[in-house]
């Protein structure tokens, strides 16, 4: 017999006299288990409460610096994010680099439309387009979304200001009441704008 099973069996037979029932021998494994399994469920509920609910980035992303730091910026209950508004509703189409993609999606980085007017790009966001228009001497011919609904007045202002102000754009913020005039303004519209020709009217 060795020391250490010895010193088993000394301790095994003190539990024996301590506690007659014969099954209390058995229990100090059960109970390290327990403990065991108690530590990794403790783990797996710390580590679920306080993961990141984004999805992290992929390999392939077109993701800038600008939109990492603003997913990791928009906490719940932050204030209203512009870049993280635009990396959810807007950058699948215009892209993370402003530059749209030639053809199907007009750029926003350098584009009259967006850095005009502040009404204009307000009108835009709230009715979308469906028709013609020429954006930086080339003509599109798609749809632009509608955002009048799905965002409130706070979020416009927050994406239009960030589209205003990136990728080389200097144009002024726009306030949440500049949105809320402008959805006043018109209310009874339920159609998209037809195009450049009519959103002239804001520029
Ligand atoms: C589903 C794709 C799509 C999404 C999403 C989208 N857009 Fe557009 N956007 C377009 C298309 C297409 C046009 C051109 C419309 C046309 O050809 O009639 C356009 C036009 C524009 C214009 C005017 C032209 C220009 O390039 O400056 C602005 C400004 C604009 N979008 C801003 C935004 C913003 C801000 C968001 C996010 C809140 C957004 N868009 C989301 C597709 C999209």
């Amino acid at each position: 017999m060795t020391l250490h099973s010895k010193r088993g069996q000394a301790i095994h037979d003190a539990h024996l006299r301590e506690n007659p029932e014969p099954h209390e021998s058995s229990t100090p494994i059960p109970v390290l288990l327990l403990g065991l399994v108690a530590i990794l469920l403790g783990w797996a509920i710390y580590y679920i409460a306080t993961a990141n609910p984004r999805t992290p980035p992929q390999f392939g992303d077109r993701r800038t610096l600008s939109d990492l730091s603003a997913t990791v910026a928009a906490a719940p209950g932050a204030a209203v994010d512009g870049a993280q508004i635009f990396a959810a509703q807007c950058s699948a189409c215009h892209q993370a680099t402003g530059l749209g993609i030639p053809g199907v999606f007009p750029p926003l980085a350098g584009s009259e439309w967006a850095t005009g007017k502040e009404r204009l790009i307000v009108q835009i966001l709230l009715h979308g387009i469906d028709g013609p228009i020429t954006v930086k001497g080339a003509s599109y011919q798609g749809a632009m979304p509608n955002f009048g609904e799905k965002l409130n007045d706070a979020e416009i202002a927050a994406v239009t200001s960030y589209v205003r102000k990136q990728w080389g754009n200097t144009a002024s913020s726009i306030s949440p009441a500049t949105v809320a005039t402008e959805r006043d303004a018109t209310k009874a519209r339920s159609k998209p704008w037809t195009g450049g020709d009519e959103l002239a009217q804001f520029r």
